[in-house]
């Protein structure tokens, strides 16, 4: 039975660090979605290219994830393996001259206080969010006009067949929240910044800046996914939803945010549906009278196979 065979390698391997059934509404900040066949936590790339290798020969669905505050899977839950890169790529060092090198499964809130206490700006656009530097490079994550790729070096990824490439940031594509330039199967293992030395007051200045913004302008203390939708060029997304009307618009237990129309928030007992189903009614509402297109900019994550 290869299912056996795949579960005996896995633990094998991992031992305690591979667990099955394993709730995603658990692994995400929206807090919904159903069981995953597995999850794993590789401690270093040797693991990691064993762990995809073992999920390639079986044909499992894999896939790789961070803090889970940008993705959204369905109520049928994940039939393959997440991967977790924690604790084994969590490091980072900031060095004297500003050069910060952090795993892919590095908290980005550690880094953020590292550059305020080191005397480094660069990172201050990752504060308040919730991400792991991986995720934070997918997704070119970013606020107060800033994103992680603006001090970005170089990045490390491994292919699917498990070899270890570095990529320099002129060979990348970065767009608005997007980064591309990883091949289709690539996991970011981690990354190099270059960080400008700035006076830890004016660092300090800026994050409590953005922090008071942040307290004003988005919901605090509930499950949500950040913004659901990313900006359509030149407006806010904000903006177009609660101009069409739509601010406390509920489906099920999923609500469009009182505090900023872009977060969509788990009222306490929602499903992926109500998500999903909120997340189209919003499209078609704002399609119908501001002729935009709204884009997630949450990551709708497939039940598997297909992903
Ligand atoms: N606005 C409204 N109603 C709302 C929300 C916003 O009228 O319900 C208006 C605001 O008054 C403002 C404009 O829309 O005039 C822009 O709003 P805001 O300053 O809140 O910025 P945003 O474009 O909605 C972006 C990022 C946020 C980031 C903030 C602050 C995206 C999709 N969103 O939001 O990032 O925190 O700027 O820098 O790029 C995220 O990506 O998850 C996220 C939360």
């Amino acid at each position: 039975m290869p299912e056996r065979r795949l579960h005996n390698a896995l633990h094998k391997l991992l031992g305690d660090r591979i667990a099955w059934g394993f709730s995603t509404a658990n692994l995400t900040t929206l807090g919904v979605g159903g069981p995953a066949w597995g999850l794993a936590r590789p401690e270093n790339e040797g693991e990691l290219a064993a762990v995809v290798a073992e999920c390639r020969a079986e044909e499992w669905p894999y896939m790789v994830i961070g803090c889970g505050s940008n993705l959204l899977f369905p109520d049928a839950g994940y039939r393959g393996l997440l991967i977790k890169l924690r604790p084994g790529f969590e490091k980072f060092e900031l060095d004297g001259n500003g050069i910060l090198r952090a795993g892919a499964g590095a908290k980005v809130s550690a880094i953020v206080s590292a550059g305020l206490s080191c005397g480094f700006s660069g990172m201050e656009c990752l504060s308040g969010i919730p991400c792991s530097m991986g995720g934070a490079l997918i997704m070119n994550a970013g606020s107060g006009g800033g994103a992680v790729s603006d001090c970005l070096t170089r990045l490390d990824y491994m292919d699917s067949a498990g070899q270890v490439f570095r990529i320099g940031k002129a060979n990348l594509n970065i767009e608005y929240r997007r980064l591309g330039g990883i091949p289709q199967g690539g996991i970011i293992l981690g990354a190099e910044f270059q960080l400008l030395p700035t006076p830890p007051l004016a660092i300090k200045a800026r994050l409590d800046e953005m922090t008071a913004q942040r307290r004003k302008s988005q919901p605090q203390g509930v499950r949500s996914a950040g913004c659901f939708f990313k900006n359509p060029a030149g407006e806010s997304a904000g903006r177009l939803i609660d101009q069409c009307g739509l601010k406390g618009f509920q489906i099920g237990g999923a609500r469009v945010s009182e505090a900023h129309a872009n977060f969509f928030v788990n009222m306490g007992k929602a499903t992926a549906a109500d998500f999903l189903q909120l997340m189209n009614a919003v499209i078609e509402k704002v399609h119908k009278e501001r002729g935009l297109i709204l884009e997630p900019e949450v990551h709708i994550v497939g039940s598997g196979n297909a992903n």
